[in-house]
Order: structure tokens, then sequence, then C-alpha cells
């Protein structure tokens, strides 16, 4: 088993430091609302934003779409995607005026659209051109950088690409190990974690299916890494960083119904706030999170679909969880 005191150290990136859970990217998912709500329960974690390119940011006049986030929801870890080196000086001092804590660069994304351009874990199949994106934000980043990559692109090298990011200057370095071709599915390469914990000096940071204590425990006891980004874990399940934290310390932590439906209501007016009207529409991938669980989950997600105003969306969640 791991020692306990493991559990209550902190993660030191640069000169700040942060609880062992940390709030993963999710695209989509993890968007500013959702993490103003995570921040109810967990004041001092790291939260990562989802990715956005250096060129969108750069050409983003005010920040009024890249760079809408409140400042409460710092500490933050601001992800980009690059594929070239322009645009990155304009990017970094952009995301560094408006404060962030961190910026990550997503070496990792599978995605096609995004793979296609040469950005995410296209990267990793391109070392030259790594290394020099690598040093450039470096050169432009005035706070701690850090990276998220996967095993590889087609082929396993997360062990080269790690030490070039460590001999870049990166500050710490998240794994999630599957391959691009893996996507999200399969077990994750935790030998392969292992290796890249043991090769780095910088913290490491593992991600990949961690949803509670206990599997986070079992990362740590077959990889000693650092530190743990949950992703999918922390979909509709807000308090999951502080849930995880309470279960370190051996402690409980009761979640019912109302504790759901007040989040699910609350994370609905943040997004009502942010995104406006529209917010009906985006709402409606959450909602299945929310009530999975209860008898009534697929009529609540079939009359969903009917809501095309706020209240009804409130008045059926507040039936459905109430
Ligand atoms: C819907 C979705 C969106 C994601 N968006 C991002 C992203 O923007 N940046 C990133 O680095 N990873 C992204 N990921 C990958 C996750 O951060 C994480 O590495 C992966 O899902 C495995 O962890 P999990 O099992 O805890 O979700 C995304 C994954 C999913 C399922």
């Amino acid at each position: 088993m791991s020692q306990p005191s493991y559990w209550s150290e902190r993660i030191t990136i640069g000169n700040l430091a942060f609880p062992r859970f940390i709030g993963g990217p999710l695209d989509g998912i993890t968007d500013a609302p959702f993490r103003k709500l995570v921040r109810e329960f967990s004041k001092n974690e790291l939260l990562y934003t989802e990715m956005r390119h250096v060129a969108c940011i750069a050409n983003d006049k005010g920040g009024a779409r890249s760079l809408k986030f409140e400042q409460l929801e710092r500490p933050l870890n601001y992800q980009v995607a690059a594929n070239f080196d322009t645009y990155i000086e304009q990017a970094c001092d952009k995301i560094m005026q408006k404060g962030v804590d961190i910026v990550d660069l997503n070496i990792g994304c599978p995605a096609r659209n995004v793979i296609s351009s040469g950005s995410g874990s296209a990267l990793m199949a391109d070392l030259p051109r790594l290394k020099h994106i690598l040093s450039t934000f470096r050169k432009h980043l005035d706070i701690p950088f850090t990276v998220k990559i996967r095993s590889g692109f087609k082929q396993c090298n997360a062990i080269e690409v790690a030490k070039i990011a460590q001999d870049c200057g990166v500050d710490a370095l998240a794994i999630h190990p599957r391959l691009q071709t893996e996507r999200f599915a399969g077990r994750p390469n935790m030998a392969l974690a292992a290796e890249v914990k043991k090769a780095l000096n910088i913290p490491v940071f593992f991600s990949g299916g961690v949803v509670n204590f206990k599997l986070a425990n079992m990362v740590y006891e077959q990889t000693g890494v650092d530190g743990f980004l949950i992703g999918r874990g922390i979909w509709a399940r807000p308090w999951k960083l502080q849930e995880m934290a309470a279960h370190a310390r051996g402690e409980t932590f009761v979640v019912d119904n109302k504790m759901i439906l007040s989040c699910a209501l609350k994370h609905f007016d943040y997004m009502l706030e942010h995104y406006g009207q529209h917010a009906v529409y985006i709402f409606r991938k959450h909602v299945p999170f929310y009530v999975r669980g209860i008898a009534q989950a697929s009529d609540v997600r079939q009359a969903l679909m009917a809501c095309k105003e706020p209240e009804p969306v409130k008045e059926l969640l507040i039936k459905a969880l109430g």
C-alpha cells in the first residue's frame, strides 16, 4: 500500500504546489461553467482548460472566445495545440496577460481534424518539429510549462518524447498511455507510464480511467506517478476531486440525489450565464450523466429533447432527482 503521507503531499510545478488529484481536459465538457462549479468543492486543485489552437488564441480579438473564463477558476493549466511556431509568441503573451498559472501543450489528441494539421499526437511522430515547438514555447513563457502526451502516434515512443520534453525545459508531463490508434479505449499501458516516471526528474501525471481513489492508489503502486488527471470520472461529478481527497484521508464522502440535483441546476445556470439561451441545447449532453442510475433515466433523456426553454429543463431535473 502507498504511505498515507504520499496523499497529503503536494506536487510542485515550478514555484507552485497542488494536490495530487487534478481536473483533466475534456473538450466540450470541462469548460468554464463546469470549472466554476468544480471550484465550489475544490479550491486548490489544478484544473486543465480544454485545448485551443494557438492561431485561434492569437486571432481572437479581445479573447472573447478562446480566453473566456473567470479568474475564480484558477489555478488553471491552459491547454494549447500548435503545429508550427507561427502564433506561439502572440498566443503566449495573450494567455499570460489574461492570467493563468501554467500553459500545457497537447501532444496527445488523436482526433482526425487535429492530427491532419500536424498538431496533437501527430507531433509525437515528428521529433525535430516537436523540439522546435517546445523550445519556442519555453522561450516565450514566463510561467510553468507542461505537456500531455500519449504512448505514441502509431508506434510507442513515449520515453523518447518525454526526455525531449524535459530537455526542452518542460516543468511536468502528463501521460495518457494509449497510442493514437487506441483513442480512449483499451487498457492503459501501466508499465510504460512507470518507465516514463522512472526516466524523468520532473513530475509525471497519469491520465486514463482513474475514476476513484482505489484506482488512483492502484495506479500509484504500479507506476509511482506524482499526480492523477481525472477526465471522464469528473463528468457530471464536480465533487469528484474532493471525494477522492476525502477517501485518500480515509474519510467517507456522501453523494445523494439532493447534491446531484443541486449540482445539475447550478451547472445549467452557469452555462446559461456563459453561453446564453444556446445552453439549453449544449446542456443536453450532461443530463444523462447526472441522471444515470435513476429508474426513469431514459424517460428523462427523451423528454429533454422536447425542451426548448430553460424552465422545462429545470422542472425535468427536479422531477427526476428531487
Ligand atoms: C470527450 C473527451 C474530450 C477530451 N478532450 C481533451 C482535450 O481537450 N485535451 C486533452 O489533452 N485530452 C482530452 N481528452 C482526453 C482526456 O483528457 C484523457 O486523457 C482521456 O480521456 C483518458 O482519461 P479518462 O479515462 O480519465 O477520461 C478528451 C477525452 C474525451 C473523452
